[in-house]
């Protein structure tokens, strides 16, 4: 009887990843759904199934309802502060301990991956964990919850916004730069847990194989296909990357690292 990695993982995939010599992944919400937080887009439980983004997030939506905007973050900030990181964000954290180069880069702002050990992460949309101020962008490390909402920046007195970027608003420079980078020279490309509806992320896949990257497509709602170098699973995170992990390297099998 086939054993579940072999069952679950593609005739090829892990022999790609095993080889590979540069691995970038690009994650979505989905890899922390596992961990207990809402996706964006999936029926029902997504949170834009629930909010409309234009009235959360976008700079416009700040102008008109800073204190809505500013209380919305606040309850998905302390959603994320009480869970812990899955299967899944472990699996990422073994797969860069295992290849020479990796490069990790995340639409999320849940701060997961870092929790759970990976070291080479780029926030493409920033992080829910921090925030700015928004007239002019200074970093605030420590603000009062009470009192104004939302709090003031100590520096120049304009309102505090989460430091995650909104619809309208660039990603930040240097994590273009280093996504590019990455496109350029990895081999292996999984795009996991992310509907890839939003740009720029979601043209990476079709950049790294124009380049010649082998590609991995992991979530909900692909049709499984094998069409080296292109992969679809439709699959959760944090039972096919586990299982991606056992099948490159077998050998790690009961060795307790992914405990
Ligand atoms: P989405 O909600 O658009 O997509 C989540 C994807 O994860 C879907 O393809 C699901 O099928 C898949 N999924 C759900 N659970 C999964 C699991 N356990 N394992 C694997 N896959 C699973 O989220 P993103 O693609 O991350 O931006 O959304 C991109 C951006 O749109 C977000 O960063 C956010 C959002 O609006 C801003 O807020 C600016």
């Amino acid at each position: 009887m086939p054993d579940l990695e072999t069952t679950l993982i593609p005739p090829g995939l892990a022999e790609r990843l095993r080889t590979a010599r540069y691995v970038a992944v690009l994650t979505g919400a989905g890899i922390s759904a596992e961990s207990g937080i809402p996706t964006f887009r999936d029926p029902q439980s997504g949170l834009w199934a629930n909010y409309r983004p234009e009235d959360l997030a976008t700079p416009a939506a700040f102008r008109a309802n800073p204190r809505l905007v500013w209380e919305w973050y606040a309850w998905r900030r302390a959603a994320v502060a009480g869970v812990v990181p899955n299967a899944g964000h472990r699996a990422l954290v073994e797969i860069e301990a295992r290849v020479p180069h990796f490069l990790l880069l995340t639409q999320n702002v849940d701060g997961l991956h870092q929790a759970a050990g990976s070291h080479a992460v780029v926030e493409l949309h920033g992080n829910i964990r921090r925030v700015k101020c928004f007239d002019r962008g200074h970093a605030v490390a420590t603000w009062a919850e009470a009192g104004d909402v939302p709090p003031l920046c100590p520096l120049c007195g304009s309102p505090l916004r989460p430091a995650v970027v909104w619809f309208g608003e660039s990603l930040p420079a240097d994590a273009l730069a280093r996504a590019a980078d990455a496109i350029a020279r990895c081999d292996l490309f999984l795009a996991l847990g992310t509907s890839l509806r939003v740009e720029p992320a979601a043209s990476l896949p079709a950049d790294a194989l124009a380049r010649g990257a082998t590609v991995l497509i992991l979530n909900r709602e692909v049709a499984d296909r094998v069409a080296p170098p292109l992969y679809q699973i439709n699959g959760l995170a944090g039972t096919v990357l586990p299982a991606l992990l056992e099948a490159a390297w077998p050998e790690m099998a009961g060795s307790g690292s992914r405990s």
